[in-house]
């Protein structure tokens, strides 16, 4: 193997000739040529932590100080029904569709109702346990050293994944994000939300509307693609004339389940793995730095 972390115990991979053939074609185009469109809940930031699962970036309203516990109480009855809908694989993506955005819609409706403050989400996301894998520093600074773009593609809400990024201090200027964006009022108080929903699995159609970003990205035409549901994979379909794409995939929960349909679609699925050792092992092979 080019990369000795491709051996880790947390790697499985369907076809490794092929994964090492698209390595060495992507680091002899060079860096300058490359583009990496990460998801960000449960990709970027952790599953658990000893156990423990960590917050998405809905999570982190939902335990924090901002909504009052009657709200709490129906956020968490609505997890608890639409997240096991979310990770099941006998069920068809056709009929758990509309599910999703039944959930995303009625969580967003009581989010509009607590009246929520711009200027307190910060503080949410201080007093939360949002925590972003291990080796996040490495993964952000290189892509910005490099001037590789970087775009987050989240069904989660942006101004807290972005509250997330800048107060860990890695929010560059090569970071894009496309997500769910909170819209305020005069006052500075929750009315809604922006543009159109992007839930788990719609990354498509919300890629298609952002023909701009892509276009200006024409001259990379080979993409890292890092996801953690099979709705991810679909985040790159908006790239231009694209060359070749290597998609890395954390399977974190539902393990035996999900393994087989993991393995089929991502180029490198790493199981139960909390830290981006691997991503950054691959990002330090195609840079040429040791
Ligand atoms: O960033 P990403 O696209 O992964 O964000 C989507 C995640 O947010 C989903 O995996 C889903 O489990 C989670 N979610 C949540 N609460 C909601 C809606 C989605 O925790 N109300
Ligand atoms: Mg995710």
């Amino acid at each position: 193997m080019v990369i000795p972390q491709l051996s880790n115990a947390s790697v499985c991979m369907k076809d490794p000739q092929r994964v090492q053939d698209i390595l060495v074609s992507m680091q002899k185009a060079g860096s300058n040529t490359l583009q990496v469109i990460s998801d960000f809940d449960m990709t970027l930031t952790r599953f658990a932590v000893n156990g423990k699962r960590c917050p998405t970036c809905h999570n982190i309203l939902d335990d924090s100080r901002l909504i009052n516990e009657e709200c709490r109480l129906k956020l968490k009855d609505l997890l608890n029904t639409y997240y096991p809908i979310e990770i099941d694989t006998s069920r068809p993506v056709a009929e758990k569709l509309p599910l999703m955005v039944e959930w995303w819609t009625k969580a967003h409706e009581l989010l509009i109702e607590q009246k929520i403050k711009k200027d307190a989400l910060a503080v949410a996301v201080q007093e939360s346990e949002a925590m972003l894998r291990d080796g996040y520093t490495f993964f952000f600074d290189h892509l910005h050293e490099h001037s590789i773009p970087l775009l987050i593609f989240s069904a989660g809400i942006g101004d807290i994944l972005e509250e997330v990024i800048r107060q860990a201090g890695v929010f560059h200027s090569n970071v894009n994000v496309f997500s769910n964006y909170m819209d305020f009022d005069e006052l500075g108080v929750l009315q809604g939300f922006k543009g159109e929903l992007i839930h788990i699995y719609n990354k498509r159609e919300g890629a298609l509307l952002n023909t701009g970003h892509f276009r200006e990205l024409r001259a990379r035409p080979n993409v890292l693609l890092l996801g953690d549901s099979l709705g991810d994979l679909t985040m790159a379909d908006g790239v231009q004339d694209m060359e070749t794409i290597l998609k890395i995939g954390f399977l974190n929960d539902k393990v035996e389940e999900r393994r087989p349909a993991y393995l089929d679609s991502y180029d490198i699925v790493l199981i139960k793995d909390e830290t981006l050792e691997v991503p950054n092992a691959v990002l330090r092979f195609l840079t040429g730095d040791k």
